[in-house]
């Protein structure tokens, strides 16, 4: 048998943050040997809120700078940009007229973004899950790593596969959500109740991969605590806390007894330098690479084309059987 085929991605909107780094590229890069890994950047996803063109473009190309510079090797993986694939807008279109209304509506994240733009409520925001159905299901993927906010997405993914393949005949794998046991979920530094978010509006809240060692050395020492003065791993009652430790633990690979151990009898402060110097330290080489990467634009160019034209071959495979199967010529 063949490899698992792993498929992920990230939206092209803004800069990428630390939650993004350690709770899910840093992930990817482990699994590169095990699998058959396919990450795209999801730039069409992207226009369901507004974007300045340019910087989508750029932010596009820093996404797959950042992707290299982390380890994910062009190599062993195939890397893309989603609009390069036409077979994702088509098939997503295809999906849509197999997903209903009401189960779209039931999305809490399209319930959230909706809240929130709602000014700009739409039918692309609607319908985005459909679309990520076929981010997925063109490569037949067996496993798709995603945090807890993707899960929705992914059952509804399932889902549509399970009803094609009832309705026509086996033509796509179910795939499941992935969820590394270490791997980490990220919450704000000034709100650690929610997931850091590249959006936030304290810029306190966020680490951003491109940030400088000060910049980020001054967000961890203003990252919120708690008055007890301990550290101590207790996510309900020391979020913050715990935040920082989850985050101490990703790059060190130490689990909480031991960071526990390690700063018993320390105060905040200390820990905070500590935690704030091991991010410093372990982003330094990858920003290195970032920038390096990020000037050589043929480079990158050379990349994604070849990364698009190798999903291509799966992508079109499995785009021909679902056209032959529905009658579209
Ligand atoms: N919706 C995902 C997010 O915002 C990004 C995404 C798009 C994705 N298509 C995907 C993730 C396919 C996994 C698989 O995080």
């Amino acid at each position: 048998m063949g490899k698992k085929i792993i498929l992920s991605g990230i939206q092209s909107t803004g800069k990428l943050t630390l939650g993004n780094y350690l709770g899910a590229i840093n992930n990817w890069v482990h699994m590169q040997e095990e699998y058959d890994c396919y990450y795209m950047i999801a730039n069409l996803h992207t226009l369901t809120v507004r974007n300045d063109p340019e910087e989508l473009r750029n932010n596009t190309l820093k996404i797959l700078a950042t992707y290299i510079a982390a380890g994910l090797d062009p190599e062993k993986n195939t890397l893309f940009i989603q609009s390069q694939v036409k077979e994702h807008a088509e098939l997503g279109w295809i999906l849509d007229c197999y997903t209903y209304m009401g189960e779209l509506s039931r999305m809490t994240q399209f319930k959230d973004k909706a809240a929130k733009h709602a000014d700009n409520i739409n039918a692309g925001l609607f319908t985005y899950p459909a679309l990520m159905a076929a981010d997925i299901l063109l490569y037949q993927a067996d496993l798709v790593p995603v945090g807890e906010d993707q899960r929705q997405h992914l059952e509804i993914t399932r889902d549509l596969a399970e009803r094609f393949n009832k309705l026509y005949g086996k033509t796509f794998v179910v795939p499941e959500a992935y969820v590394r046991k270490e791997s980490a979920r990220i919450m704000g530094l000034q709100d650690p109740e929610s997931k850091m978010s590249k959006s936030a509006t304290n810029p306190n809240d966020v680490i951003f991969i491109e940030d400088e060692p000060e910049v980020i050395m001054k967000k961890f020492k203003k990252a919120v605590t708690d008055s007890e003065n301990r550290i101590k791993f207790d996510p309900e009652k020391k979020p913050g806390v715990s935040n920082l430790m989850q985050i101490y633990s990703a790059i060190t690979d130490k689990n909480m007894q031991e960071i526990e151990a390690e700063f018993e009898g320390k105060g905040y402060g200390d820990f905070k330098v500590a935690v704030a110097n091991s991010v410093i330290d372990n982003l330094k080489p990858v920003q290195e690479k970032y920038k390096e990467i990020l000037q050589n634009k043929d480079y990158l160019k050379e990349i994604y084309t070849k990364g698009a034209e190798s999903a291509r071959k799966l992508a079109s495979k499995t785009l021909e059987d679902v056209k032959n199967k529905i009658g579209i010529l």
